[in-house]
């Protein structure tokens, strides 16, 4: 514990003296979001993440989250350095959209606006006509969808076929998935309700439809964050990362949070209820960069120009 504290101390002196801000996800440890809290950095959904780095003055941002999200900010603020703990912290939806086969896709359809979510590589993102995050792409395409436009989405099925229902939009999905989300099972959490009858569902849209359906409120992690502290309820089932209970305690204290069930547990599925790319960064390799200046995220400035359209359409239909 008090090794920690000297990492800790020396994190929040090297963040001033470096004019550098921390930008977490509510997915990293407990440690890292609370400490980007306490020095004017931010804790938040992908959408917040984008904007707060975007608009503050530091020379240099540091994102404690996933490659998508680096590269995001970088291609807002290509003046910034932003730095990551670990450059190999990635995200399945990422892995599983290779730009190549995304632009064959593409092509193969010319008539469809191609609406990507955030979690993408930049060469996929400059191939879209908008990007969307999770707290917003429900609103994004219902807009689309009143235009009479056919819509192409990547990569995430289970978001886009949530919202291919909510919308009754004309959506042909790529057929990608989060493997934390993708593990939540509805017959479990069927039974895990009627043992707490009282409890509300708190679902991000990246679990399957069996899971989503049994909803009280999908969002966002901030919109999930946002209903725990609101909704009249005193204990509710979370189907989304666990990393996201540290501040939903914190936001609705004296509430009970219970995960929701996954096809394995903690002991036989590594990625249940968490995901392996946020639980790379940490206090020592995050203390490292600060130092070091090393873990720089690069944009290839053309794929960014042309990558910044789709994530500036969402920010100014956002504002
Ligand atoms: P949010 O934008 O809801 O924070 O989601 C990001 C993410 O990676 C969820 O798995
Ligand atoms: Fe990607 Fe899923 Fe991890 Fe989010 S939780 S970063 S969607 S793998």
């Amino acid at each position: 514990a008090e090794e920690k504290q000297v990492l800790k101390e020396k994190i929040r002196r090297l963040l001033k003296e470096k004019q550098a801000v921390l930008v977490a996800h509510y997915y990293v440890d407990a440690e890292l979001q609370d400490l980007a809290e306490e020095t004017g950095g931010c804790v938040s959904d992908s959408l917040e993440m984008a904007r707060f780095g975007r608009d503050h003055a530091a020379k240099t941002l540091i994102v404690a989250g996933v490659r998508f999200m680096g590269e995001t900010a970088k291609i807002l603020s290509p003046e910034k350095t932003i730095l990551m703990p670990d450059l190999d912290a990635t995200c399945s939806l990422d892995l599983g959209c290779d730009a190549t086969e995304f632009a064959a896709f593409c092509d193969a359809h010319p008539d469809r606006t191609v609406v990507v979510y955030a979690n993408t590589s930049a060469a996929v993102k400059a191939r879209a006509d908008w990007m969307v995050t999770s707290s917003i792409g429900l609103d994004i395409v219902a807009h689309l969808h009143a235009q009479g436009k056919k819509i192409l989405w990547a990569p995430d099925k289970h978001l886009g076929g949530y919202i291919q229902k909510q919308t009754g939009a004309d959506m042909l999905l790529w057929q990608g998935s989060c493997l934390v989300h993708d593990e939540f099972k509805g017959i479990e959490l069927d039974v895990l309700k009627a043992e707490h009858p009282h409890a509300k569902v708190l679902v991000h849209p990246e679990s399957p439809a069996a899971v989503v359906a049994q909803a009280d409120v999908v969002g966002s992690t901030s919109q999930l964050i946002h209903a725990a502290q609101t909704l009249d309820a005193q204990e509710f089932i979370v189907a989304t990362d666990n990393g996201i209970l540290h501040k939903m305690q914190m936001a609705a204290p004296g509430k009970r949070f219970i995960v929701a069930p996954t096809a394995g547990n903690s002991a036989t599925c590594k990625s249940c209820a968490h995901c392996p790319w946020m639980a790379m960064n940490g206090l020592r390799n995050l203390l490292a960069v600060l130092e070091q200046g090393n873990n720089e995220i690069q944009v290839e400035p053309a794929t960014a120009e042309k990558a910044k359209l789709c994530i500036h359409r969402m920010l100014d239909f956002a504002a």
